[in-house]
């Protein structure tokens, strides 16, 4: 027996109830507003053998991208399995199945072939869509932001429930292949069906970040406040803020902004740490004050470095940002040497810790001791490969400012001035690429 969901896709469960609350979970998990894990599991608690909700509590765990997360979505992976085997899941749920086993055993490119796969028979399948699109950012593949939603997009239209979020998706893509015109458009297109894309807003903002639109940038965050401020992705689009606020020179305001809207209070959540740590390293490269906020960073990563070490590469790295800045030295030797330990194997973080992590984790230790010229032999050969550890190109924008300010450091004011000019060319409106120039 299978029926169809909201957006024509076939699913194995017939129960109403059920189907209910996964379409809220689906709209929690576009909207970031509300706990799909907390929705879906009463569902499965009456279900047993729901296979896409197995699915959908599966792939909000994972989307946070932490070892502790992808634990507890393992059970679910295996229920969705199991279900598989018994001839209970259709194709759909199959092929979902497939493509999160490889996820949750850390084989997270054959995934997006998988997801791939899965989408080519369903591409209004939501789940597989937002999973891979969400990890095409976790392994910095900029061409599949973009490209994996151009795949899919022919079959989705206004009337398709949801369609804003792909539209938001898209608008990202385009913007991390660099066509600003296109992707500001298409952030506009989401955002006039569904104001609070959180997404979207996103995306234009990252737009704007990257042309140095500070003014733009400003004002396009302030127009559209009551709807990006009240969801779970605030903190980061906050910290975009901050970021056009430090742009500016404007720091008191950077601060309130941490203080208020990124880290007002202690988390476990990488997704913000990883921001905070990347916000005050921005500051401690201009020599402005940021100890006391930073060793309280340093606490909240070193209280996940037991369940978390070795995951991730680029959040080691971020916890090393904050290690180096205080002079945690056990903690930046233990971040190194669970980035060697996973840079061996096959997985896709091996690949990230070996080829990216691992030098930018020493350059960022040589930083934080004082090595400047050790700091740029590791960052320079790895900044233009950074992409392979994932992120945004504005998230990895702090390899170049990290490059610049300890060129400054050890006297290489020539190579200093090299990397601000390539700045200044792409962001003729950023004061802060101007000001470091006038620094040198
Ligand atoms: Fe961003």
């Amino acid at each position: 027996m299978t029926t169809l969901d909201l957006r024509d896709t076939p699913v194995s469960m017939t129960d109403p109830t059920a189907l209910d609350l996964l379409e809220q979970a689906i709209r929690q998990f576009q909207s970031y507003v509300g706990d799909p894990v907390a929705t879906i599991e009463p569902a499965l608690e009456a279900r047993p053998d729901f296979a896409l909700g197995h699915a959908m509590r599966a792939a909000a765990l994972i989307s946070f991208g932490e070892q502790r997360f992808f634990d507890q979505a393992r059970p679910s992976v295996a229920a969705l399995e199991a279900l598989v085997e018994r001839g209970v899941a259709n194709d759909r749920e199959r092929a979902l199945g497939a493509a999160l086993r490889k996820l949750v055993d850390g084989d997270w490119n054959a995934a997006s072939v998988l997801f791939d796969r899965a989408l080519v028979a369903n591409p209004r399948d939501v789940i597989a869509l937002q999973t891979a699109h969400l990890f095409d950012f976790v392994r910095g593949d900029a061409l599949n932001l973009r490209n994996r939603i151009s795949r899919v997009l022919p079959a989705w239209s206004a009337s398709t429930p949801g369609y804003s979020y792909v539209l938001g998706f898209y608008a990202f893509g385009l913007e991390e292949c660099n066509q600003y015109d296109a992707a500001l458009a298409t952030a506009n297109k989401a955002l006039e069906l569904e104001p609070a894309d959180a997404w979207a807003v996103h995306a234009g903002l990252h737009c704007m970040e990257m042309q140095g639109q500070i003014d733009q940038g400003m004002q396009w965050l302030e127009s559209k406040k009551p709807q990006w401020s009240v969801n779970g992705f605030a903190f980061h689009n906050h910290w975009h803020l901050a970021l056009l606020h430090l742009d500016r020179g404007e720091i008191a305001r950077v601060l309130e902004i941490f203080d208020r809207d990124i880290l007002a209070e202690d988390t476990d959540i990488a997704f913000v740490l990883v921001d905070a740590s990347a916000l005050l390293w921005r500051l401690h490269l201009l020599g402005i004050d940021v100890a006391s906020r930073m060793a309280r960073l340093a606490n909240l990563w070193e209280a996940k470095l037991d369940g978390e070490r070795g995951f991730y590469a680029f959040n080691d790295v971020h916890a090393m940002l904050a290690f180096a800045a205080v002079g945690r030295e056990a903690s930046m030797a233990r971040i190194l040497h669970d980035l060697e330990s996973a840079a061996v194997g096959s997985t896709t973080n091996a690949m990230m810790s070996r080829d990216v992590g691992l030098p930018l984790a020493r350059g960022v230790a040589a930083f934080g001791t004082g090595r400047y010229a050790q700091c740029l032999d590791e960052l320079e050969p790895v900044r233009d490969i950074a992409y392979r550890f994932g992120g945004s190109h504005a998230q990895r924008d702090l390899i170049t400012l990290t490059i610049i300010e300890a060129a400054r450091r050890c006297g290489k004011l020539q190579l200093a001035r090299h990397y601000l000019n390539e700045r200044v060319m792409h962001r003729p409106g950023s004061e802060l690429g101007t000001r470091l120039l006038a620094r040198m």
